[in-house]
Formats: C-alpha cells, sequence, structure tokens
C-alpha cells in the first residue's frame, strides 16, 4: 500500500475522468495520482503530441486542429482511446486527463466501460478562475524527456530550463500561446463544459477547487478518491 500524507492509498481498479479547463491542473495531479495508485496516467494531450512529434499519420492530422485551440474530431479521439485501454496495464485501472471532451465520447466510454469490470467512473471537475488559467498555462514548461510539468511563476525548477528529475530540456507548448489558449477556453465552454451536467445527472461527479496549491489540490483528490474506491 503507498502512503501519501495521512491519507492510505489502495488499489484502484476503476476508470478516474480528471475533468476541468486548460490549466486546471489535471495533468499535474493526474501524474501523480496514477503514481500513487499505480496505474497508466492516459492524457489524450500527451498522446496526440507523442503523434505530432513522431509524424504519424495521426498526429500529421492532429497537429494544425491543436495549433487552432481546437479539439480533434471524435472518431479519431476514440479509436485512439480504445486501443489503449485495451492493453494489459490498465486491467487495474487508468487515470484520464483530457478525456472525454465532448458528449459523443462521453457516451462511447459509458460503453465501454459497461463491458469492462470496474463499475461506474468517478469523475473529480476541477473548478479554477479564467485569469489564474491564463497565468499557469503562459508559465507552463515541460520536460521533452519524462513529461514532468513546471510552471515559471508557481513551480520552477530548481536549474532553469532543466527538468528536476532527468535533467531534460524543458519546453513550452506551441498551445500556450495567448491567443490560442483563449481558443480552447472557448472550446471547452462550448464542447466539454456540457459534461459537467452530464456526470452531475450520473451522480459521479464531485468539484475539487483546483484554485488551492499543487499538494492541497493532491490531499483533496485523495480524499474524494479512497470514499469512492
Ligand atoms: P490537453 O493536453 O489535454 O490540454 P488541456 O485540456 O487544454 O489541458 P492542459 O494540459 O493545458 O492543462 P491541465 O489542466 O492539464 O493543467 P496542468 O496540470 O498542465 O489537450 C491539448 C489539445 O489536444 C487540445 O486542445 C485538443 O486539440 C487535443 N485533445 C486532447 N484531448 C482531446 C480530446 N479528448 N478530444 C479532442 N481533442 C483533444 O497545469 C497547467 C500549469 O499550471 C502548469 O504549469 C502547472 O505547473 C500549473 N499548476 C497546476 N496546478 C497548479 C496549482 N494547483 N496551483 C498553481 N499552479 C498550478
Amino acid at each position: 500500500m503507498a502512503k501519501t500524507g495521512s491519507i492510505p492509498v489502495t488499489g484502484l481498479k476503476r476508470a478516474v475522468i480528471f475533468l476541468g479547463p486548460p490549466g486546471a491542473g489535471k495533468g499535474t495531479q493526474a501524474q501523480e495520482v496514477a503514481r500513487l495508485y499505480d496505474v497508466p496516467h492516459l492524457s489524450t494531450g500527451d498522446m496526440f503530441r507523442d503523434h505530432v512529434g513522431r509524424g504519424t499519420p495521426l498526429g500529421l492530422k492532429a497537429k494544425p486542429i491543436m495549433e487552432r485551440g481546437e479539439l480533434v474530431p471524435d472518431e479519431i479521439v476514440l479509436g485512439m482511446v480504445e486501443e489503449r485501454i485495451s492493453r494489459p496495464d490498465c486491467k487495474d485501472g487508468f487515470v484520464f486527463d483530457g478525456f472525454p471532451r465532448t458528449l459523443p465520447q462521453a457516451e462511447k466510454l459509458d460503453q465501454i466501460l459497461g463491458g469492462l469490470d470496474f463499475g461506474r467512473p468517478v469523475v473529480l471537475h476541477f473548478v479554477v478562475d479564467s485569469d489564474q488559467l491564463v497565468r499557469r498555462l503562459t508559465g507552463r514548461r515541460t520536460c521533452k524527456v519524462g513529461g514532468e510539468i513546471y510552471n515559471v511563476y508557481v513551480r520552477p525548477p530548481k536549474v532553469p530550463g532543466r527538468c528536476d528529475n532527468d535533467g531534460g530540456e524543458l519546453m513550452q507548448r506551441p498551445d500556450d500561446r495567448e491567443e490560442v489558449i483563449h481558443e480552447r477556453l472557448v472550446a471547452y465552454e462550448r464542447q466539454t463544459k456540457p459534461l459537467v451536467d452530464y456526470y452531475h445527472r450520473q451522480a459521479v461527479l464531485q468539484d475539487v477547487d483546483g484554485s488551492a496549491d499543487p499538494e492541497a489540490v493532491t490531499q483533496s483528490v485523495l480524499r474524494i478518491l479512497t470514499r469512492a474506491v
């Protein structure tokens, strides 16, 4: 059993969904929670960035869409996610970060989960005001090697431009330019926010105050998960 603070962490056996606007801290928290529960962290954004970096056909389709701050079409996302969660490392549960993001994605995920042994998902909705989101996104830097997330304002690395874990170079995401951030926030409001109601109606949604410091947010998330699993 892993332990964090005073909260014991046991087997997950669930699909956990991190829902919230760009910059809400989904990736930061999902990395930590997946590490503590020893399950995969499934970030559809990271999967697309990996395809873009390798220049695969899927990456070539996704790249211009991501650069505009729009959502990649559902059929592309769903094919990629179905393949990923069919792999053996997902048998004990997984943490979704940035998926689902549209109603059709959520409906399809319900169907998929219905065929697995996990019961209903746990959906954590990260609430942060929009001024904070923009500041977080413009300050974000990510390790090119391990993907660790930093922030020049609130979580700077010990050595500027280098990852504390592996010394990897830190980069700024192309979609973290202010004009693209605006488009991403618009896409969130139009296409993803309706999922808050969708999961609220299913009684599986829990709000998390994402504006607290990252360690306090982790503790809130773990408290919810230990009650739910
Ligand atoms: P994706 O990579 O999923 O981006 P996003 O949802 O816009 O979310 P972000 O990664 O920007 O933010 P986050 O909430 O993870 O915040 P983070 O923890 O990094 O998607 C990118 C693109 O891919 C989309 O625009 C779309 O085109 C495509 N895509 C992906 N999934 C898709 C899908 N399902 N359907 C269709 N298209 C899809 O934190 C941000 C910063 O804040 C960091 O610097 C961090 O250090 C800092 N921070 C974190 N927590 C705190 C805190 N508590 N206090 C202070 N600072 C904090």
